[in-house]
């Protein structure tokens, strides 16, 4: 089977998935994993393998319907004022959240809880039976998980982990939540190269894919 096959496969089986960009934008791998699958032994690998920022995507249509904004429209600071990022028009930043029934928010079960419970939210905003009041009962901002924003059209719209991520939850017919993380290299601290990155897949048994592979065939 071809490697996105492999990738959508690995999803509904609720297992990560290594995206690497493309070499041309922030040249990253990131681990990514369908938002319902996600334990606190997923945090684990998250934290511990991949060591980036650990964040939760939800599409346009469930930001919109719990009104979750981008955080860059929400800050009057001045340093929001020019986002001036050097791989792409915008980021994906909507607001840091943690469930109500997490203690701290950062432990992995706390995350964890936030992240599942957010996946929980995307499969029923869908119902209409959950708006932004409903959110706001069940989680509290700041907190310890980023929320991302997908773009409206996806991967026709904009080609970052987080509409990566949600186009292949889409195609694995799961709720929009993913969780994303880049994977760093411990020795540099640099972005882990594709090659390792393929190699730690290899290791653990978990599917590599190239992101002009998923927008080929999910686009
Ligand atoms: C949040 C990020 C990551 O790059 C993440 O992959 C989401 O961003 P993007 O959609 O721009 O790739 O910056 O840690
Ligand atoms: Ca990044
Ligand atoms: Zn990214």
């Amino acid at each position: 089977a071809s490697a996105v096959d492999r990738a959508i496969d690995a999803f509904r089986r609720g297992e990560p998935v290594l995206v690497h960009d493309a070499a041309d934008r922030e040249g990253e791998t990131d681990i990514i994993y369908p938002g319902g699958a996600v334990d606190a032994e997923a945090i684990v690998h998250l934290r511990a393998d991949a060591g980036g920022l650990i964040c939760a995507a939800v599409s346009h249509d469930v930001a919109e319907t719990i009104e979750l904004p981008f955080l860059e429209d929400e800050l009057d600071h001045p340093a929001a004022a020019d986002h001036e990022l050097g791989y792409d028009d915008r980021s994906s930043f909507s607001l840091p959240v943690n469930h109500r029934e997490t203690f701290t928010g950062i432990t992995d079960d706390d995350r964890a809880l936030t992240i599942r419970r957010l996946a929980g939210v995307a499969k029923q905003a869908s119902t209409g039976n959950y708006d932004a009041e409903d959110f706001a009962a069940d989680f509290r901002t700041p907190g310890h998980v980023h929320v991302l924003r997908g773009a409206p059209d996806l991967l026709s719209d904009r080609r970052g982990h987080t509409e990566l991520g949600l186009a292949l939850a889409d195609a694995a017919g799961l709720p929009p939540a993913v969780v994303v993380c880049e994977m760093l290299d411990e020795e540099s601290g640099g972005a882990r190269t594709p090659a390792a990155a393929r190699e730690y897949a290899r290791r653990n048994d978990f599917v590599y894919v190239e992101g002009a592979a998923l927008i080929e065939r999910l686009e």
